[in-house]
C-alpha cells in the first residue's frame, strides 16, 4: 500500500509523527511532503529535527517540487492525508490552486477519487473555512478535525493521539489495535454503561 502524507504548519505536529510512525508499522509506503510552516510548528513542538521526520517516511519530496512522481494521476497511490491541515492549505485545496506539492498531490487524489483525509486544525472556524469544507466534503475528501473521545478513557495524551490516528487510518482500510467502542481493550478501564 502507498499512502502520501502532507504536514503543514497548523499545531498538532506531533499527529504527523505518529501517522508516520503507525503507517511505517503497518508496511505502508509513505510519501512525506512538508510545507515550510511545518517544519517550524515541528520544531517548536516537538524535540524532533525536519531530518527526524523525514526518516520515518519511505520517499521524501520537496513541497516546491511539482514534478515529483505524486504530482501526476498515472501514478498510482491508495491515498491521501494532510495531517495537520492548516485553513490555508484547505482554502488552497478547495480552490486548486495547485502551486505547492501539497496542494498538487491532493487535487490529484480528488480527480483519481482516491481517498482524501484533512485533518483541519483551526478553532474556532469562520463561514469561510466552514464553506471551504463543505465543498471539499461534496467532492469527495474526508474532514476530519482531530476532535477528542473520551469514551475509551484516555489516561495519556499518547491514548488520545493514537485514537485520532486510528480513525484517520480507517479510511484507508488500515486497522490500528486502539480501544473501540463495543471492543475490550486496555484502555477499557470501566464498563462504560455502569460509570456514566
Ligand atoms: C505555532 C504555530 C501554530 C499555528 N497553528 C495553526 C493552526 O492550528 N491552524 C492553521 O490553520 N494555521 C496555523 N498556523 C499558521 C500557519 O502556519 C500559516 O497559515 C501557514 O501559512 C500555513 O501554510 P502551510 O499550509 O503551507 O503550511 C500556525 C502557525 C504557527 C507558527
Amino acid at each position: 500500500m502507498r499512502i502520501v502524507v502532507g504536514v503543514t504548519g497548523a499545531t498538532g505536529a506531533v499527529l504527523a509523527v505518529r501517522t508516520l510512525q503507525a503507517l511505517s508499522s503497518l508496511g505502508v509506503e509513505t510519501h512525506l511532503i512538508c510545507s515550510r510552516w511545518a517544519e517550524t510548528t515541528l520544531k517548536l513542538e516537538t524535540d524532533l529535527s525536519l531530518a527526524d521526520l523525514h526518516r520515518l517516511a519511505s520517499v521524501v519530496h520537496r513541497v516546491d517540487n511539482l514534478a515529483a512522481s505524486i504530482s501526476s494521476g498515472s501514478y498510482r497511490t491508495d491515498g491521501m492525508i494532510v495531517v495537520p491541515c492548516s485553513v490555508k492549505t484547505l482554502g488552497a485545496i478547495r480552490m486548486g490552486l495547485s502551486d505547492n506539492l501539497i496542494v498538487r498531490a491532493a487535487d490529484v487524489t480528488l480527480k483519481e477519487r482516491r481517498p482524501l483525509v484533512l485533518v483541519v486544525r483551526e478553532t474556532p472556524l469562520h463561514e469561510l473555512h466552514l464553506e471551504s469544507m463543505q465543498a471539499l466534503a461534496r467532492a469527495g475528501a474526508v474532514i476530519f478535525p482531530p476532535v477528542l473521545g473520551f469514551y475509551h478513557r484516555p489516561r495519556h495524551l499518547e491514548d488520545v493521539i493514537d485514537h485520532l490516528v486510528a480513525r484517520m487510518l480507517d479510511h484507508f482500510g488500515l486497522s490500528m489495535p486502539v480501544p473501540r467502542w463495543g471492543e475490550r481493550t486496555v484502555c477499557d478501564h470501566s464498563n462504560p454503561e455502569s460509570s456514566l
